[in-house]
């Protein structure tokens, strides 16, 4: 679904350290409409990254119980509330959301090819259904479909910079267009009665900024809540995100909003809630570089600290990240199945530049990765270099990292 034109960044401009705030804490819960998020913290939406493997990968990485943990003992901290409800295990991750998909191709497809971009499982609910496009009344079709899947919020894309989705007026293109952008969200409003959020970037270009506009005319047609990607199409992944921009947009509306841009960490999460007061965090590339983070933050909000993943942890993440992709190719039939295997492979490949950061030798496997043929090779490499002890040295450096070409929306 991702268009040519636009390469995201491969890692963090001047990451910003913050400290704990003493009594902020990322929330326990958010309502979107009906729809509870319980802890308030979501997966972003990622062409080529968030599809159904990888969104139940992450909402199991962030399994989470609180059993053995002890609670905060420091003065005028509010207690965790996350597990509060039914079990004392929950994940970390509130809502998922699907990769972006386009209104138009959706509305056109047959059946078949549609159940293999809306597909999803029993466990990744909560999770809301992506869409990108410009035409109302094929957004409003496409919204039915999303609700009808099965889906429990719909949201629309108004954020993504590629070339390809911003020549056909949608993502952020839409962007300089208010009134056309009225005009979906009431026709799309009136198509669904599933929460209906929007996300969007906070303009063009520092001189056409909207995105306080744009939240208020969110809340008078009857959407469900916002989340904003601080920093505006002209920016790409430039810069720091401007949080300052998350802050004037909860001020200007009652909708729940959720903050995004530049969370790479718990303390992170944490400082975006009270530099910003808003009501959950978004988190896109620390997810798929860390994917313990959501579970990392819901200990932190619990305890006070979290667990850094050990090189066992990263060895069970990479192999039952990878059994899960082959395990899917070999449920999904509607591919040949030489071109499932082949997609698979690939996808191995790529996730493997990620998860392999801050493996000391992750180089070496990296190396080993990219020259098997199929998926079963690329896991045999990587079982026979966690068990060789081939990693050794210092660690690499933790740093997101995307492949180039592939992924190119938002
Ligand atoms: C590989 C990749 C693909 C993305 N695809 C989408 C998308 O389909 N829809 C969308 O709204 N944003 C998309 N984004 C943007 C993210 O959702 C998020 O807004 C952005 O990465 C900033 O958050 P972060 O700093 O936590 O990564 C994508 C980002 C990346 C890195």
């Amino acid at each position: 679904m991702a268009g040519k034109g636009f390469t995201v960044k491969k890692d963090w401009d001047n990451p910003r350290e913050h400290q704990m705030p003493p009594e902020t804490r990322v929330p326990a819960s958010v309502r979107i409409g009906p729809v509870l998020v319980s802890p308030a913290t979501v997966l972003a939406p990622m062409a080529g990254v968030t599809d159904t493997v990888f969104r139940r990968f992450i909402r199991h990485a962030s399994l989470f119980s609180s059993a053995d943990s002890t609670a905060l003992e420091t003065p005028g901290i509010v207690p965790p509330e996350i597990d509060s409800v039914v079990t004392n295990e929950q994940s970390g991750c509130g809502l998922l959301m699907t990769e972006f998909t386009s209104a138009d191709g959706l509305s056109r497809m047959r059946e078949t090819k549609r159940r293999r971009y809306l597909t999803f499982y029993d466990d990744e609910h909560p999770i809301g259904a992506q869409l990108f496009g410009s035409n109302p009344q094929t957004l409003a079709e496409a919204a039915r479909i999303v609700q009808d899947t099965g889906f429990d919020t719909v949201d629309l894309n108004l954020g993504c910079p590629a070339k390809r989705v911003v020549g056909c007026n949608g993502g952020s293109g839409l962007l300089r267009d208010l009134p056309k952008i009225a005009e979906i969200f009431r026709t799309v409003r009136l198509a669904v009665t599933i929460p209906f959020t929007v996300k969007f970037r906070m303009g063009w270009n520092d001189s056409q900024i909207v995105c306080v506009e744009l939240a208020r005319i969110a809340e008078s047609e009857g959407l469900n809540g916002v989340a904003l990607h601080a920093r505006t199409r002209e920016q790409g992944y430039s810069g720091q995100a401007r949080w300052e921009w998350i802050a004037a947009v909860k001020q200007a509306t009652a909708l729940p909003v959720i903050g995004n841009g530049d969370i790479r960490t718990p303390e992170d999460a944490a400082a975006m809630v009270a530099q910003t007061a808003c009501d959950a965090v978004m988190i896109g590339r620390a997810a798929a570089a860390n994917p313990w983070i959501f579970r990392q933050i819901a200990q932190y909000t619990s305890t006070g600290s979290y667990d850094l993943p050990t090189i066992e942890d990263r060895h069970r993440m990479i192999r039952s990240y990878f059994e899960m992709l082959l395990a899917e190719a070999d449920a999904t039939k509607d591919l040949p199945r030489d071109a499932r295997l082949g997609e698979t492979a690939g996808k191995m490949k790529q996730f493997a530049t990620w998860f392999t950061h801050g493996v000391p030798g992750g180089a070496k496997l990296r190396g080993a990765i990219y020259h098997s043929r199929t998926g079963v090779e690329v896991l045999e490499k990587v079982n026979a270099f966690f068990s060789s002890n081939s990693f050794s040295g210092a660690p690499e450096p933790e740093e997101a990292s995307y492949p180039e070409g592939s992924l190119v929306c938002d």
